[in-house]
């Protein structure tokens, strides 16, 4: 584990190979202990999966940016359309020039066609 920023505590984990969990506690949420998670794979086409809220954007960036040049990025993927799933979703999108969003059918349909900067790949429903 590496850790990529030490005032927030932001640390990189390679969970299996090719694939990272970026981690950042978060401790005003709850006094047990909370934390944000998101999954970096590293293959032929990087994914990001979640971007964490928008005003984590500069720690999730850096601990990205610890395993692989940003704009190598080609997907930012989302399971649904909340904040810490999709809230730096455009901030990822400026800074991987190349990359789009990758979500399900209806959230491509209903919200992220409309508030992404870049048209999102829509998955079909499994
Ligand atoms: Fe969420």
């Amino acid at each position: 584990m590496t850790v990529t920023n030490r005032q927030a505590g932001t640390n990189v984990h390679e969970i299996a190979d090719g694939i990272y969990r970026i981690n950042t506690p978060v401790q005003a949420v709850s006094a047990a202990g909370f934390s944000f998670n998101q999954y970096l794979i590293v293959d032929d086409a990087p994914l990001l999966c979640h971007t964490g809220p928008r005003k984590m954007f500069p720690l999730v960036h850096q601990a990205v940016a610890s395993v692989l040049p940003v704009e190598r990025l080609r997907y930012i993927a989302l399971s649904h359309v909340e904040a810490d799933e999709c809230g730096s979703l455009n901030e990822w999108l400026a800074a991987a020039p190349q990359s789009v969003p990758l979500c399900g059918t209806v959230a491509a349909a209903v919200s992220i066609g409309d508030r992404a900067d870049r048209a999102p790949h829509a998955l079909a429903d499994a």
